[in-house]
């Protein structure tokens, strides 16, 4: 095996300067937390799509390595300069599409689930974690993230605590109007009535993109990817999920990362086109996995691949229909490189990186990952309804945000 130079790869990227304090431990939340923060007034179970549980890599992490992390590069200024204003953990200047999506649903942002000591979790928790994979083949190379097995083994524990702490609640009352009106416990009915979205496998694929092995040789590893994706909406429908939305991978060629990190022969949209290879090859075996899956459960489920491929690729490739001054330039970087992007002195890694003048101007946040704008111009893609893969209404959903807007009034 031939060493490669410590190329600031996606990898890199995520887990610069991500150490976890020794003295940190992760514990999963006990069930108290749930007891606080309740407030009786805002039933969440009257909406159509009460909640959201989020899983996957940096693309939906809102703060889990944050809470977890001494140092990472999202942890500092300019990251989050949109949205919040500060540094939440968030890969971006703002928010992520899976903040639109709660937006969308009139939920509040997605509370990380390592956040136990403030969140309730009665409208859901997000157990994303930046640098996170789906398969456990590439796991190690991201041994301070929560892969995405850990992941549903912590939503898992969560609910199973839930449900038991609601039978041992039943068990001392024995009245179910004390526990109607008295449990501030997370409804065991959020779970069949939540959103389940799954954002995984980027990592894996660039993990692979960085082996040395030749194309087909890279190729035969592409469907454990998909496999493992699957493996997690098996599970979380046979824990009773309903409705689940799995987002394919971006393409990833056409960032900065690997443009200069991963290099090769560039397609007439300056992408590199091995990488993008790949990606079309595990979204569309994962695609025809999930048809299958969705065909097999079409009586209690609701599921579809979202293809934010090609939304992602027309807003890079031909920002100016879309609004854009720069589709693949790095927003956040260094001036006078090439797309703003230089390996090891990515944005917030060097004193010599800035952040654009208008970040609403570009695609790319810091040659990874996406501005807020791009986020919300695939938001908006996505709600045209001609990008799930199979057919997926979003009637409900939108019943449930005109719902809240008329809520809040
Ligand atoms: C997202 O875009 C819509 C237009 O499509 C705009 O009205 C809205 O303000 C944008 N949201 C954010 C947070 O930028």
């Amino acid at each position: 095996m031939k060493i490669r130079r410590p190329a600031a790869s996606i990898l890199t990227l995520i887990l610069i300067n991500f150490h976890l304090t020794s003295g940190t431990r992760y514990r999963i939340p006990t069930v108290s937390p749930l007891l606080e923060g309740f407030q009786s007034d805002s039933d969440p179970s009257s909406c159509c799509i009460p909640a959201i549980f989020s899983f996957g890599s940096s693309v939906a992490d809102t703060g889990t390595n944050l809470l977890l992390a001494v140092d990472l590069l999202a942890s500092r200024y300019p990251y989050g300069v949109t949205f919040p204003g500060y540094a939440s953990g968030r890969w971006s200047n703002g928010r992520l599409l899976i903040d639109f999506w709660a937006e969308l649903l009139g939920l509040p942002y997605v509370d990380p689930f390592v956040n136990s000591g403030s969140s309730s979790f009665r409208q859901g928790a997000n157990f994303a974690s930046a640098g996170s994979t789906a398969t456990d083949r590439y796991a190690s190379f991201a041994p301070s993230s929560f892969s995405l097995s850990l992941q549903l083994h912590q939503f898992s524990k969560f609910k199973s605590q839930t449900v038991a702490t609601h039978s041992e609640q039943e068990a001392v009352s024995g009245d179910q109007k004390i526990k109607d009106c008295g449990s501030k416990l997370v409804p065991t009915t959020l779970f069949q009535k939540a959103l389940y979205i799954i954002a995984a496998g980027g990592n894996d694929v660039h993990h692979l993109t960085d082996q040395d092995m030749t194309i087909e040789e890279k190729k035969t590893v592409i469907p454990e990817i998909s496999a493992a994706i699957m493996q997690t909406v098996e599970a979380l429908h046979e824990e009773g999920a309903r409705t689940i939305l799995v987002e394919d991978v971006y393409p990833l060629g056409c960032l900065p990362a690997s443009i200069f990190d991963v290099g090769g022969v560039v397609d007439s949209d300056g992408c590199v086109e091995s990488v993008n290879e790949l990606i079309r090859s595990h979204n569309s075996i994962l695609r025809k996995e999930l048809a299958a899956f969705a065909q097999k459960h079409s009586t209690d489920l609701s599921i579809a691949l979202v293809d934010t491929y090609s939304i992602r690729h027309g807003l890079m490739t031909n920002p100016a229909k879309h609004g854009f001054k720069y589709g693949m330039a790095a927003c956040c970087g260094i001036y006078g490189m090439p797309l703003r992007y230089k390996s090891d002195e990515l944005c917030t890694q060097s004193q010599r990186t800035q952040l654009c003048m208008d970040p609403s101007e570009y695609v790319v946040w810091e040659g990874i990952h996406y501005t807020e704008a791009a986020n919300n111009a695939t938001m908006k893609a996505i709600l045209s309804g001609v990008h799930f893969y199979p057919e997926f209404s979003l009637s409900c959903f939108r019943s449930c945000s005109s719902q809240s807007a008329v809520l809040a009034k």
